[in-house]
């Protein structure tokens, strides 16, 4: 069988990029001996020649404008690995198909706002982008979703999406630290980036659902069709009252297809302690998918770092010349169905309801009735006895009401004298 080539340009050396360099150095002959492919990395790019890097520079051709590398007729593969979802990124993918070279990213905010118009460039082209890396870094979730490996029609699939969430709501659970104590300690131990804004905030895990939401319902859906709340608001409190009632809170990002109408969110979730999803801890990702034959199928992994991301880099490199070309994004000519995008304000389901309260007699019997009244049915409630400056804190829990009834009735309850603090509303999902 004769030697098959690929050629390589890396744009970004950063974490990512870096660690792909120590992964093709590694395994370059390991390579050639099991799939008979002689790969090479024929040029690099970043934005300072001079930093320090892990590796030697100068055994590579340095790019200092890396749309040039494009005018390489060597080069088979461009691979993106410098973030941002318009810029040099989404020119870099445009241009690479549009010249009939391949596109591998581990970019979620390029894929999340493109990946559509980008997918229908590859396919126009005949050329082939891959992105496996840019949701759950290591975990080989694209593949799972797009190689016949599932038969069934996906119902559902989430997961915990954001290892640093994941870390930072592990820790104040282990170690009963405040939420800022846990981001510190994940900052210094890599967890968090400097600025944790797109994690904490809830945006990173968005998406990442969006590309799962697009990859296995054919659903064209826009960043701002997602619900989206972060972990900033939850407090020691919460953490402490959930294991009390039998949950662990976890950041979850949910995409549920329902008669034609897609439900895509994410916000922090009470999970049952027993569920599978309690037990991933620290800075691990998970995503389930559901399907009508398999039901749930759950994998485990690191979502993000160094090497674990760069193998996933890797692993679309070495498939590019494997795969035949898959269905990816169905694009606007070959949709079939037309799926619309579905408002949180329409789920059912269990919450959970924090509030501090003025402590005089009656005031919970007062809440109690209000919620009687509204026909919300509590299937427990607390008051705890760490009050500070005479407020109490009360903590609900719902039976099963819609989104729209509980968040009408809380904004009256919030306007009410006896009503101490902000309402803290935690949806539960019964995994
Ligand atoms: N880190 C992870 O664990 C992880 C996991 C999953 C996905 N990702 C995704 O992978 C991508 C890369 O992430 P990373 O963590 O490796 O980022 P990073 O460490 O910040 O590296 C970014 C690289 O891009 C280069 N760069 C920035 N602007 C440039 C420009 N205008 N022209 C040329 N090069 C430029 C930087 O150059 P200098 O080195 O000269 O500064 C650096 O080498 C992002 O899309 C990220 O979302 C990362």
């Amino acid at each position: 069988m004769s030697i098959r080539k690929i050629n390589v340009g890396i744009v970004g050396l950063g974490t990512v990029g870096s660690g792909l360099i120590e992964i093709i150095e590694k395994k370059k002959n390991t390579f050639k001996k099991l799939y008979n492919l002689n790969l090479a990395i024929v040029g690099v790019s970043a934005k300072r020649k001079t930093k320090k890097r892990s590796f030697n520079i100068k055994n590579y051709i340095w790019y200092q404008d890396p749309l040039k590398m494009l005018n390489n007729p060597e080069i088979d593969v461009i691979v993106e690995l410098i973030g941002g979802s318009d810029g040099l990124a989404l020119e870099l993918a445009e241009k690479s198909l549009r010249k009939g070279k391949s596109f591998v990213t581990a970019n979620k905010a390029l894929v999340a706002k493109h990946g559509v118009k980008i997918f229908e460039l590859s396919n126009r082209y005949n050329s082939r982008f891959s992105f496996e890396a840019s949701v759950g870094g290591g975990i080989p979730i694209i593949r799972l979703t797009q190689n016949s490996m599932i038969v069934g029609k996906i119902k559902n699939i989430y997961g915990i999406l954001n290892g640093t969430c994941n870390y930072i709501l592990s820790k104040m659970r282990e170690d009963n630290l405040p939420f800022k104590k846990a981001l510190k300690n994940a900052q210094n131990l890599g967890f968090a980036e400097s600025d944790p804004h797109d994690d904490i905030s809830g945006n990173d895990t968005a998406y990442k659902l969006a590309i799962l939401s697009k990859l296995v319902f054919g659903f064209s859906n826009k960043i701002s069709d997602i619900f989206v709340e972060g972990i900033t608001n939850i407090e020691e409190i919460d953490i402490k009252m959930a294991s009390k009632l039998g949950y662990r809170i976890v950041l979850l990002g949910i995409s549920n297809l329902n008669n034609n109408k897609v439900m895509q969110r994410v916000h922090p979730s009470l999970v049952p302690n027993n569920s599978m999803i309690a037990k991933v801890n620290n800075e691990l990702n998970t995503i389930v998918v559901d399907d009508e034959f398999t039901d749930k199928i759950m994998i485990v992994g690191k979502g993000a770092g160094k090497m674990p991301t760069a193998a996933s880099v890797m692993s679309d490199i070495l498939n590019i010349v494997d795969e035949n070309k898959k269905k990816v994004f169905s694009s606007k000519a070959n949709k079939s169905h037309k799926l619309i995008s579905q408002n949180i304000d329409k789920r059912e389901g269990k919450f959970y309801i924090r509030m501090g309260v003025d402590d005089k007699p009656g005031v919970l019997a007062d809440i109690t009735l209000f919620f009687k009244k509204q026909k919300i049915s509590i299937k427990s409630m607390f008051q705890l006895d760490n009050k500070i400056k005479n407020i109490v804190p009360l903590v609900f829990v719902t039976h099963k009401v819609t989104e729209k009834k509980i968040k009408l009735v809380l904004k009256r309850i919030s306007i009410l004298d006896i009503i101490k603090t902000k309402i803290t509303l935690i949806r539960i999902e019964d995994m």
